[in-house]
């Protein structure tokens, strides 16, 4: 695996068919299959590792989040990667950009109301990296499919040459979507479970037959502790709109706090003339490997 430290000289060392995995480190599971299906299907993977600050609207989430670049490397070289590119800040935004992306719409609700500026700061550097490494295609998680939604329309809008692919979204063996902020919650590790448990309550329920918004949403809310969620929403999958009825694709989004740690997570339902299937992501057997890190600035009391 080579590094580099620029966006020029990452593409002086594409060949073939480029395969781009846009990261912020501290890797785990979920970041390590999107490289490993790169790998598989690309000629050459490059992994970026930018905490890109336009996306933190809380200077105290920036300031804690993890990082630990020496293991990244190991565990990048290990899946496959083939050049790792670790900007330069003056390269990225050690300045506030002027220039900003926003996409109207799928970047203004959920994520984007409840953190302002957020999906803004993600569609600006996605589209700088996407800029500058010009890779053939970007693999997303569904994780994050909000994102996935924006990115994939920010590239039709803009014209990228860039195919856009979702991969699964990867929990914890006792179902918590994988995160790097996952080493933060320290003592609220176990309270943090429900969130997955609500929306795996909500698959059950869609599987059941319940075609309702409005109930399987609920299955989320009763899950949680008081005050503890901010939104649970089923929307269309492409363009994140709000949705009466399970029909279509669909993504039921939630995201919940848990002392100072935020997480989101989402199950996928998708109802056509074939059937209904509810798409859970996929679940470790084992603990991941964020448990053998030691993160720089993790606060193991949770903020408790
Ligand atoms: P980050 O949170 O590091 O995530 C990098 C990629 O890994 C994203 O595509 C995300 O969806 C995916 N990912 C994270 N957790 C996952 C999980 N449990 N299962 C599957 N995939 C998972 O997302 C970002 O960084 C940033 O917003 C970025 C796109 C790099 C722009 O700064």
């Amino acid at each position: 695996m080579k590094l580099a430290g620029s966006m020029a000289e990452a593409r002086a060392m594409a060949q073939g068919r480029v395969g781009l995995v846009p990261t912020m480190g501290f890797f785990h599971e979920g970041h390590l299959s999107l490289m490993e299906r790169s790998a598989s299907e690309c000629d050459r993977t490059m992994v970026t590792l930018y905490v890109n600050p336009l996306q933190f609207e809380d200077p105290a989430d920036l300031a804690r989040y993890p990082v630990d670049h020496e293991r990244d490397l190991e565990l990048a070289a290990a899946a496959g990667v083939d050049v790792m590119v670790i900007p330069d800040p003056a390269e990225m935004f050690l300045e506030a950009p002027l220039t900003g992306v926003s996409v109207a719409g799928i970047g203004d609700r959920l994520e984007g109301a409840y953190r302002p500026g957020h999906m803004d700061g993600v569609a600006t550097a996605v589209t700088k990296l996407f800029a500058g490494l010009q890779p053939d295609r970007a693999y997303f998680g569904r994780k994050d499919a909000q994102q996935l939604a924006m990115v994939s329309r920010l590239v039709h809008d803009l014209g990228f040459p860039t195919e856009v692919v979702g991969c699964p979204l990867v929990r914890e063996a006792d179902g918590l979507a994988l995160s790097s902020r996952n080493v933060l919650l320290g003592a609220y590790r176990e309270e943090a479970r429900a969130l997955s448990r609500g929306l795996l309550e909500a698959a059950r329920l869609f599987e059941d037959g319940e075609r309702s918004a409005a109930a399987v949403e609920g299955a989320v809310r009763n899950a949680l502790p008081p005050g503890a969620l901010d939104y649970a929403e089923a929307c269309t999958a492409a363009a994140m709109e709000p949705v009466d009825r399970l029909e279509g694709e669909v993504v039921l989004a939630a995201a919940a706090r848990f002392g100072a740690v935020r997480i989101i997570d989402n199950v996928r339902f998708t109802v056509d003339g074939r059937g209904a299937a509810a798409d859970r992501g996929v679940w470790l057997d084992r603990p991941s490997v964020l448990y053998d890190a030691d993160p720089a600035g993790a606060d193991p009391a949770g903020g408790r």
